[in-house]
C-alpha cells in the first residue's frame, strides 16, 4: 500500500476516495477536507471568534485541534451531562486535552448549576434521553457563546453522522428537519451561527486522525443511546457503504445541492415568530423556553439511577 501523495508506505486506506496514505499525507488529507468544507460553506469569517463544543469524542477533539491548525481562534465547551460514569470520563478527556494544550475550555454541569440531569430528565419527561440531552446542549451552547461574545458554534458532526441523520429524515419525510438539515445555520433572533466543519470527514478518518496526533479520546459511545435509531441508521448506512463507497458522501451532498432548498421555506416560517424567554432570554416561541421548561418540571426531582437503553439487535 503506497501513499497516493509521496508514494511512501501508506497507513490507511480511504476507499471512498481509492486512495492510501501515509500518516502525513493523511493529516494534510483532513485539515484540506475541513478548510475546504468552510470555505464552500462559507463556515466561519477572517477574524471571527469560535466555540468548539467538546465532548471528549473523537470527533469532537479532532475538530478542535484542526480548526486551531488551520489558524482559527477557537476555546471549547463542554458538558457534564450527568450521566454516570460516561460524563465523569468525557468530561475529563476534554479537560486533559484542554490542559496540555493550554487552551480554554468552559465546562457546564448540568446538575450542580441547571439542578438536573440527563436520566432524571428522561424519567421525569417519560421521554428517549437524547431528547432531553439535545435540547439541554443546544440551549447552552447558544447560551455559553452569548455570554462569550462568540460569532460561531462548531460542533463535531462528521459525514456518518449527517448521512444518518439525514436517512432517517428522509424515512419520515420530516419536511422541517430537512429544511434545517445544513452544515451552516445562520445566525438569526439571537442565536449565534451553527457550524459543522467535519462534514467531510468520516467517522473513521476523524478516529484515524486522533491516533496518528496522539489525542486521547473516549471510545465508549454514550449508554443512553444505546439501541436508538439513529445508531440503527448509521449500521444501515454502513453496510451501503461497504457495497458501493462514496455513497454517505453522495447521498448528503447530492441533498444539499439538489434537495434541500426545497424544504427551506418550512424553516423560515418558523424562525419569524420567535420572542424572549420570560425566565433566562432565550429565544423561543413561548413564553418560557422549552430549557426552561424542563427546568421546572424537574426541580427538586432525586437524581435518577442510570438505566441504558437495551442494546440494539446486532
Ligand atoms: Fe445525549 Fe447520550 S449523549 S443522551
Ligand atoms: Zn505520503
Ligand atoms: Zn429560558
Amino acid at each position: 500500500m503506497k501513499c497516493r501523495v509521496c508514494r511512501g508506505p501508506a497507513v490507511i486506506d480511504v476507499r471512498r476516495q481509492n486512495a492510501n496514505y501515509c500518516p502525513e499525507h493523511f493529516l494534510r488529507m483532513c485539515r484540506d477536507q475541513v478548510a475546504k468544507a468552510i470555505d464552500e460553506f462559507a463556515m466561519i469569517r477572517p477574524g471571527e471568534r469560535v466555540l468548539m463544543t467538546v465532548s471528549g469524542g473523537k470527533d469532537s477533539l479532532m475538530g478542535w485541534d484542526v480548526l486551531r491548525e488551520l489558524g482559527y481562534e477557537v476555546d471549547g465547551f463542554c458538558i457534564s451531562l450527568g450521566i454516570g460514569e460516561y460524563s465523569a470520563a468525557s468530561t475529563a478527556a476534554a479537560r486533559a486535552f484542554a490542559d496540555e494544550r493550554g487552551w480554554p475550555l468552559e465546562v457546564v454541569d448540568l446538575r450542580e448549576e441547571h439542578g438536573f440531569d440527563v436520566p432524571t430528565a428522561a424519567h421525569v419527561t417519560r421521554r428517549v434521553p437524547c431528547s432531553a440531552c439535545g435540547l439541554s446542549k443546544r440551549h447552552l451552547f447558544d447560551d455559553a457563546a452569548r455570554r462569550g461574545g462568540y460569532d460561531v458554534v462548531a460542533t463535531g458532526h462528521n459525514l456518518d453522522d449527517e448521512a444518518a441523520v439525514l436517512f432517517g429524515n428522509v424515512l419520515r419525510w420530516d419536511a422541517e428537519y430537512l429544511g434545517r438539515q445544513l452544515p451552516v445555520l445562520p445566525e438569526r433572533n439571537g442565536f449565534p451561527r451553527k457550524v459543522k466543519p467535519l462534514v467531510r470527514l468520516a467517522e473513521r478518518e476523524t478516529a484515524a486522525y486522533c491516533v496518528l496526533r496522539g489525542i486521547d479520546y473516549i471510545v465508549e459511545e454514550c449508554p443512553m443511546a444505546e439501541g436508538n435509531k439513529h445508531l440503527g441508521y448509521k449500521a444501515a448506512l454502513n453496510a451501503i457503504e461497504a457495497e458501493s463507497p462514496g455513497s454517505k458522501h453522495v447521498v448528503y451532498f447530492h441533498f444539499l445541492r439538489e434537495a434541500s432548498a426545497l424544504f427551506a421555506s418550512r424553516t423560515a416560517q418558523e424562525a419569524d415568530a420567535l420572542g424572549a424567554c420570560g425566565r433566562c432570554g432565550a429565544p423561543t416561541t413561548g413564553d418560557l423556553c422549552a430549557f426552561c421548561r424542563l427546568q421546572e418540571r424537574t426541580a427538586g426531582h432525586e437524581p435518577v439511577e442510570l438505566k441504558p437503553r437495551r442494546k440494539a439487535p446486532t
